[in-house]
């Protein structure tokens, strides 16, 4: 068994990334054909269980107290450092333990292992905070939601199981605005998602990117990239580190509660914008969405990419980066990804049709579609006017 352990580890390392998610597929397959059903179904208790702890861990600051220093701890010393009690804290770290989130090197003795430096940044606790507290609760109620709606898909963003786990009538957006530690739990787990990956092997922005010069914009200039509902403006700053000469030439729009409170970010203009108003800058040469679509109903989506489409001249174009489903082997990132947004706000992954008649009602047409991550689907589709 560790020599074939040893074989894979050996695979992963010499991998890309492309490589290293189609080894956990099928690594995922291979256990799914080993388990019985008992295993199955404490497998499946044990992920919500093991999701708690890791939030119980986050909340004391106990896989902080681990990695911050490179060195063992006795439990009884952990529970002084977390305020919290020797005997609850055997229970957890033992359970911790037992599933990798931490490491056990003797009798009620533990250090961080791999996992535990997940959870100690802000990004790996708005991961924690935002996947169990919004979208948490919202999971519990989505299987008597369907029940009650007759197994209809849901379309409509003000009748979600969000609405009910929440105990509101606001769309999620909405509703997180109002409470900002849901809010920023996820502007930061976005920020988790950052990278200019998704620009390589673009011709559409590569050549316009290079035609750039390397001097400050002319007053009369228009803006070359607007991220619209760019969150902390990650996608800029990354951007701006490929192609430096866009410095300058950036705009990062979202709603104020995302943009008003953002430190200066150099070579990029942060502005309030509600996509749902007509979009104020007109004749940039890209407009730039990523994981906007997919938050919405196609007629919500619609309007958005129609007020974006009133403003775009004739060389104009509209990035938007997202998943094109497949319409056979989906990987399970884009499938579980599609119910989330189902059930958080109505929104959908969609497919090449469905992005095909999407265009179509906001006056556009794909010109190209550029997959990135062939293994999840993740993909640039380039829109033109019609
Ligand atoms: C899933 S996040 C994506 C953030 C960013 N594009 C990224 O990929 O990291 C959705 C973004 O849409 C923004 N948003 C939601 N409603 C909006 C609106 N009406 N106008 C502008 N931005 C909005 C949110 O604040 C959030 O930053």
């Amino acid at each position: 068994m560790d020599s074939i352990v040893a074989q894979i580890r050996t695979l992963v390392e010499s991998a890309d990334e492309i490589g290293r998610l189609n080894i956990q597929v099928a690594l995922r397959r291979a256990l799914s054909e080993l388990q019985g059903p008992r295993d199955v179904v404490i497998d499946l208790v044990n992920s919500n269980m093991l999701y708690a702890m890791i939030r119980v861990g986050v909340d004391l600051g106990l896989f902080r107290t681990l990695a911050a220093n490179n060195r063992s701890f006795k439990v009884k010393e952990l529970a002084d450092l977390t305020k919290s009690t020797p005997e609850l804290l055997e229970r957890i770290t033992r359970y911790l333990a037992s599933n990798n989130a931490i490491k056990e090197v003797g009798v009620n003795e533990y250090q961080a292992s791999n996992i535990t430096h997940i959870f100690t940044s802000d990004l790996g606790e708005g991961m924690v905070y935002h996947g169990f507290n919004t979208h948490g609760p919202v999971i519990q109620a989505l299987p008597d939601f369907l029940a009650a709606t007759k197994y209809q898909d849901i379309t409509s963003n003000t009748n979600t199981p969000f609405q009910v786990a929440h105990n509101t009538k606001l769309q999620s957006f909405d509703w997180m605005v109002k409470h900002p530690e849901h809010f920023d739990s996820l502007q930061t787990v976005m920020t988790g998602f950052q990278g200019a990956e998704w620009a390589v092997g673009l011709d559409t922005l590569d050549i316009e990117a290079k035609k750039v010069p390397f001097a400050p914009p002319q007053s009369s200039e228009k803006p070359f990239f607007v991220d619209v509902g760019g969150g902390h403006g990650h996608q800029c700053i990354q951007l701006g580190k490929k192609y430096p000469n866009l410095l300058g030439r950036l705009v990062l729009q979202d709603l104020p509660e995302a943009v008003n409170k953002l430190s200066p970010i150099e070579g990029v203009k942060a502005e309030a914008y509600d996509f749902f108003e007509k979009e104020p800058i007109t004749g940039a040469k890209f407009y730039y969405l990523r994981r906007i679509m997919h938050d919405w109903p196609d007629n919500e989506a619609a309007k958005i990419l129609q007020n974006i489409a009133g403003a775009m001249a004739s060389d104009s174009r509209i990035l938007i980066d997202e998943i094109v489903m497949p319409d056979i082997s989906a990987h399970y990132e884009a499938t579980m990804q599609d119910l989330a947004l189902m059930n958080m706000c109505a929104g959908k992954e969609r497919s090449k049709q469905q992005w095909l008649d999407l265009a179509d009602r906001a006056g556009l047409r794909i010109e190209d579609v550029h997959t990135y991550v062939p293994s999840t689907h993740t993909s640039v589709i380039a829109l033109a006017l019609k």
